[in-house]
Parts: structure tokens; sequence; C-alpha cells
């Protein structure tokens, strides 16, 4: 057996309205391993975790969890809980009784409840707010307590389903690092849910990208950005231009392309054959622009916008353009809108995938 703790083994989710929305998904999660699932909407995301909960039945495969299979286990004898998006705490409980509402149903002790609720509110940084209400606390605060309350119940698995996106940009960021932090002091296992691929990079050690109900690739983040499986993955995970190009020599894992006049060979993914059409994966830190006249491909800077310690070019290489990123020192120039520039590619961080 593999050192799996969450082992998903070919899980389907068909609905009555025949909607199938999880496909044939086997997945291994290790112990105090945070793993993200990351897609678009509706790709089936909640609907896995449900599954994982227990509060949807996988219409075929298993699904197991420190060795015992969990498919006819009631959610609330499964040893998960789960951290919903709204937060879904009891408006007119004060924190500490939402902290501890699920002691309470277990019928612990005063003695114990109490102690534990102080610890657990300690943790996410709430000591002291025990006695308000869920209104009278900032959209951060009350998302700690559902971290707090899910935490207490010292669950073997934690389940996340998007619990930041009801915060504004700046707290999510913040609140990112919070919970991998307490994940990894703590050395909870989790699974993670998310569509924001900048979150699911902070947060996970390994992400499934999904995509229509099946995981298109799993990995660490840096292996999904780099080494992305599919043009799908490649286009969700970070920014990219996809040029067209065509195969002019195929050997081993690497393609010989013949894009913007030019024949490059680079790292490929799937199958192609010479003479094939290619889609040519270009982020921006395969690019470099000189304003020198050289031999590199010429292009004009179409647009040029500063966003704050980045220049963000639209490049026009003949018919094509391309959407580069590149960091600015302060005081340094950026180009000018309808400057002449020449370009160089760096082959080996292309990619090229079948058209
Ligand atoms: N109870 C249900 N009955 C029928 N179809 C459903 C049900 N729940 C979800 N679906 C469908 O299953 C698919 C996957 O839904 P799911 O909620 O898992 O997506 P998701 O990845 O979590 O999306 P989002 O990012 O929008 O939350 C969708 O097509 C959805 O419409
Ligand atoms: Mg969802």
């Amino acid at each position: 057996m593999s050192d799996a703790f969450l082992s998903i083994r070919e899980v389907t989710k068909r609905f009555p309205n025949g909607t199938i929305a999880v496909d044939r998904v086997s997945l291994d999660v290790r112990e105090g391993e945070m793993l993200s699932f990351l897609g678009p909407s509706g790709c089936g995301k909640t609907t896995l975790l449900r599954l994982i909960a227990g509060f949807e039945v996988p219409t075929s495969g298993e699904i197991w969890l420190a060795g015992k299979r969990l498919d006819t286990v009631p959610p609330n004898r499964r040893g998960t809980t789960m951290v919903f998006q709204g937060y879904a705490l009891f408006p007119h409980l004060s924190v500490f009784e939402n902290v501890a509402y699920g002691l309470r149903v277990r019928r612990v002790s005063r003695e114990d409840t109490t102690r534990r609720v102080e610890r657990a509110l300690g943790l996410v940084g709430l000591v002291g707010l025990g006695t308000r209400q869920p209104n009278q606390l900032s959209g951060g605060q009350q998302q700690r307590v559902a971290v707090a309350r899910a935490l207490i119940l010292e669950p073997a698995l934690l389940l996340f389903d998007e619990p930041l996106s009801n915060l504004d940009a700046k707290l999510r960021e913040q609140m990112r690092f919070e919970i991998r932090a307490l994940q990894q002091r703590l050395g909870i296992t989790a699974v993670y849910v998310t569509h924001d691929q900048a979150e699911a990079m902070t947060l996970s050690d390994r992400i499934a990208v999904m995509r229509s109900g099946r995981i298109e690739q799993l990995g660490g983040p840096r292996e999904i950005y780099e080494a992305p499986a599919t043009r799908f993955v490649a286009d969700f995970i970070g920014r990219a231009t996809f040029l067209p190009g065509k195969v002019a020599e195929a050997a081993n894992d690497r393609v010989g392309v013949e894009l913007l006049g030019r024949m490059m060979r680079m790292p490929v993914a799937g199958a192609l054959a010479v003479g094939d059409a290619a889609q040519v994966m270009v982020r921006s830190e395969a690019v470099e622009i000189s304003e020198d006249a050289g031999d590199g491909i010429p292009a004009v800077v179409a647009q040029a916008n500063f966003v704050g310690g980045l220049a963000q070019y639209m490049l026009r290489a003949g018919e094509h353009a391309l959407v580069v990123t590149v960091p600015t020192e302060p005081g340094s120039i950026i180009l000018a809108e309808g400057a002449s520039v020449r370009l160089r590619l760096r082959p080996e961080l292309l990619r090229a995938f079948p058209a």
C-alpha cells in the first residue's frame, strides 16, 4: 500500500438530472499534507469535497480515510470537518458558543470545553472576543471563528470550501498565510477548494487542477506552473500567451517548432509529430525585450502600462500579439508605446502543446 491517508479511488458522482459532476477521480492525500482542488466554476470541486465529507454519496468508487472505507459512514462519524464559504456561524450564539458547539453535541464536560475553546480561540488570534456575537465581528474575524470551530473537534481531515471568498483582496492574502501556518504548525491534513490559483499556490503542498469533473494534472505549485501537462493547465495557472507554430522536428521530449519565423527547440507536452500544428506557451520570463537593433524578432510596443513594480506590455510581432510583464526598478524607463524592439525567446521556458 501507498502512504495515503485519504484515498479516493475511481470516484464518480452522477446527479439524478444526469450531470456527471465528478468523473472517475483517483487521488491520494498524505498525512499532514495540504492539497487543493483548483479549477473553474462548475468543474466539480465542491461535489468532490462533499463526497469526502459524506454530504453526497458516490455513484461508484471508494473513499478511504486512515485505512477505513468511508462510503457507509455518516458525516459526523468520519473524522472530517468542513469550513464553508459563508462560515455558517450561528448568528444568535456568542463566539464562545459557536466554537463550543461541536463539543456540546458530544457532551464534553464544561471544564474541558472552556479549556479547549480558549485554546482554539488562541490559535486563531481571537483571545478575549468570546462574548461577542458574530455580527459584532469583521469578516476576517468571522472567518477565524469558523476555523476555530472546525479545529476544536481535532478532525483527522479538515475540509475547506472557498473559505476566503467573502473577504477583500488584502485580507484574503493575509488569511492564506495564517491558514497555511496553522495547518503546518498543527500538522493537519487538509483538502482545500478554490478557483483562485494564487490561493492554491500559497496554501498547498500539491494542487489537483480540475476540469469537467476530472483531474487534469496533480502536482506541486512549481511543477504545474513550469511543466503544465496540458494547454488548459498552462492557461489556467499563471499567465501565458499562446502562439501558433508548426512542428519541424520531433525527438524524445523536445520538438523543433517554427515560431515567429524562427526555428526553436523546446519542451513538449502531449503528442506532436512533424508537420503538426502546435500552440506554444510563452510566459513573460521566457521573453527578453531589447531596444538595440540585433538579430532578435522585430516587434512593436502596442501598449505599455505601469502596474506598480511591474510594466505590462502588449507587443506586436507581425500578426501576433503577446502580453509580457517585466519588473521595473524605481526610476527605470518604461518602453514607450509605438517603440520598435527586438524579442529573444528562451526556448527552454517555452512549451509546445497540440493545437
Ligand atoms: N445537487 C445537484 N444536482 C444536480 N447537479 C448538480 C448538483 N450539485 C452540483 N451540480 C452540478 O455539478 C457540477 C459541479 O458542481 P460543483 O458545485 O461541484 O462545482 P464547483 O467546481 O464547486 O463550482 P464553483 O467554483 O462554482 O463552486 C455543476 O455542473 C453543477 O451544476
Ligand atoms: Mg464550489
